[in-house]
């Protein structure tokens, strides 16, 4: 799918389904599931590369994922998140997002942002950049917002998120992210809006839904609220690890069956002096 193709579907076809993936054999999972696309956040830092938030996760690290995302992802529409502090000025935006589609191989980039960033986004979509956009919770301002919590509750604060997402269409993006909003904003900004609007703990109404990865399969401890572990892969990775560590500890793996037995004419004429 292209953007242009996960625009349409604003007004037609069941819920857009988004998920994040990080490296090559979690993307190719994702593309046989048949999911609409992948993105490739920066999140990463959090599921993957063991930082307490998005903040320190770098260009290189975004475009590096990207680039492994990319070799498993097929015909999966590929994502890629700027990271903190990559978009503020329009050369380091330009540059960027061109690390990540040149070096990465993203096919449209993610920045955080609304009406104070609707100046980036058209910058980027008139250089021919697909620009999706996020508003609401943005883990990256997250200090400023007082953390990782519901967005839009109050009148003030549900009309800035408005027209938050009504800068960013203007701007050109393709489609935003709705992060941790009422359910029934999210309803209400889906049915005015002209892109698609891709919800995570934004109720059912929104034009799609996003999951990060891991909190899907199990790794996110205390699970949130705003998500659902679908199979609880943690668990099962923990198993099979433990199960491993006991059977070489007690001498029964490898076997024969898990060995190559070589020549023994080879290894009776080896010298140790
Ligand atoms: O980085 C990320 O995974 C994201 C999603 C939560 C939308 O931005």
């Amino acid at each position: 799918m292209n953007t242009s193709e996960f625009r349409a579907r604003k007004k037609s076809g069941p819920p857009l389904v988004c998920v994040t993936a990080y490296d090559t054999p979690f993307a190719h999972l994702a593309e046989e599931a048949g999911v609409d696309a992948i993105l490739v956040g920066d999140s990463v830092g959090r599921t993957t590369l063991g930082y307490e938030n998005e903040l320190p996760v770098t260009i290189d690290d975004i475009a590096r994922h990207t680039a492994a995302v990319k070799r498993g992802a097929g015909s999966t529409l590929v994502i890629a998140d700027l990271p903190f502090m990559s978009y503020v000025h329009p050369d380091d935006a330009l540059r960027n997002a061109a690390t990540l589609v040149q070096i990465g191989g993203a096919d449209a980039v993610k920045l955080e942002g609304g009406s104070d960033l609707a100046g980036i986004t058209e910058l980027l979509v008139d250089r021919g950049f697909a620009v999706m956009a996020h508003v609401g919770l943005t883990p990256q301002t997250a200090h400023r917002l007082g953390g990782y919590r519901l967005q839009g509750a109050a009148l003030s604060s549900a009309q800035a998120i408005v027209d938050d997402t009504n800068a960013q269409a203007t701007a050109g993006a393709f489609a935003t992210v709705l992060e941790m909003l009422p359910a029934r904003l999210a309803k209400s900004i889906t049915a005015h809006v002209a892109i698609p609007t891709i919800g995570i703990g934004a109720g059912p109404d929104c034009d799609g839904q996003i999951q990060v990865l891991h909190d899907l399969l199990g790794f996110s401890s205390p699970a949130l609220r705003h998500t659902r572990v679908f199979t609880d892969v943690a668990q099962l990775t923990g198993k099979a690890l433990r199960a491993y560590a006991k059977e070489v500890r007690a001498g029964t793996f490898p076997t024969e069956d898990q060995s190559f037995k070589g020549n023994r004419g080879v290894v009776n004429r080896l010298t140790f002096e």
